[in-house]
């Protein structure tokens, strides 16, 4: 680990517990994320994401789900075992989340200003005048234009765009350390994504926040991230600095991943996928989990489970192929 660590997630497995018995849809991952980085969590749907970032929230929806081990340490406390109480204050002030679609976190009887003042006013024991000047400060810190008259405005009055930046101003609030983002512009077109990601990297910048930034899409990872993660079923693949994966992918799953982002100086008619599906939690019992859907794949890689290996370049990857570079990480 380099710099000091806002996070740290350590064998975390969080299962849900189901007719067919426990299934482990994020199984004994390790990460961390440094103070004021952006760390990218890439993987298709289904790989365990956003059970991830919910594990991280306390917000795992109990039952079916558990954390069933592990550790995820802020700042050295172990939130899997905090009282709801001390995570409802660290979700007020510490680690907050914007999800895909901002309506479905918005209340659509409330205006913006209602929603917002109510947040602030959690946070300060400010008076009305003043919660109404930091409203709109923050509407504008966000980019929102005619910030004032916003306030008086409903969600559905936003476009899609704006009603993200709208949640974004309420996640920066209390100016946490973390902010999670799971998919913020996934629902987005492609101009207003890049213009949501320009912001999010603006407020990291500018307030030194931590992002962890949620996305099926390696090109929004190499647009902002520093270190990228990639996610399969349940399992970290490939961990390094999003530089070196980029010009030097190893794990098969990472280069397919990359190869589906599309190249906006070439013409393709159709844009490659990987073939086939991710697996369902808990189907695979042995093996790589990626062997079904691997052009590389060989015998072992149907019997035997690899570890994260280390490579020359600073990568963990795991995949037998990088076995015999360096050591197991972990
Ligand atoms: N509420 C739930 N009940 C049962 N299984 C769930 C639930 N939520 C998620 N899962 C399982 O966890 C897996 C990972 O889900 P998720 O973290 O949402 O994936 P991602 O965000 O990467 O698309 C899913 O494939 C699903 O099998
Ligand atoms: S371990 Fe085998 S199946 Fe898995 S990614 Fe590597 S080569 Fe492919
Ligand atoms: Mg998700």
């Amino acid at each position: 680990m380099s710099g000091e660590s806002v996070l740290e997630v350590k064998n975390l497995r969080t299962s849900f517990f189901t007719d067919d018995g426990e299934v482990a849809a994020v199984d004994d991952i390790d990460f961390y994320i440094n103070k004021g980085e952006i760390l990218g969590v890439v993987g298709e749907s289904g790989c365990g994401k956003s059970v991830t970032s919910l594990s991280i929230m306390g917000l795992v929806p109990s039952p079916p789900g558990k954390i069933v081990g592990g550790e995820i340490l802020y700042k050295g406390e172990d939130l899997t075992k905090a009282s709801e109480k001390r995570m409802r204050q660290i979700r007020g002030n510490d680690i907050t989340m914007i999800f895909q679609e901002p309506m479905t976190s918005l209340n659509p009887l409330f205006t913006i200003g209602n929603q917002i003042m109510e947040t602030i006013r959690l946070h300060n024991k400010w008076n009305k005048q003043q919660v109404k000047e930091r409203a709109i400060e923050i509407l504008q810190m966000v980019g929102l234009p005619r910030a004032e008259e916003l306030l008086n405005e409903y969600p559905h009055q936003l476009s899609g765009g704006m009603r993200q930046r709208v949640m974004i101003a309420m996640a920066m609030v209390c100016n946490p350390q973390l902010l999670i983002a799971d998919e913020p512009t996934t629902a987005l077109d492609v101009t207003i994504q890049a213009q949501i990601l320009k912001l999010m990297k603006k407020l990291n910048h500018d307030y030194q926040t931590a992002i962890m930034m949620i996305t099926h899409d390696l090109g929004v990872v190499a647009e902002v991230c520093q270190r990228v993660v990639v996610m399969y079923a349940g399992k970290v693949v490939e961990e390094g600095d999003i530089a070196t994966i980029y010009k030097s992918p190893k794990h098969p799953y990472t280069v397919g991943l990359i190869k589906s982002v599309p190249d906006m100086r070439k013409k393709v008619d159709r844009l490659y996928s990987i073939p086939g599906n991710v697996p369902k939690p808990g189907s695979i019992k042995e093996g790589c989990r990626f062997a079904a859907r691997c052009e590389h794949a060989f015998d072992r890689c149907f019997t035997e489970t690899p570890e994260l290996y280390q490579t020359g370049e600073g990568q963990k990857v795991r995949c037998f192929l990088y076995e015999q570079q360096g050591g197991v990480s972990k």
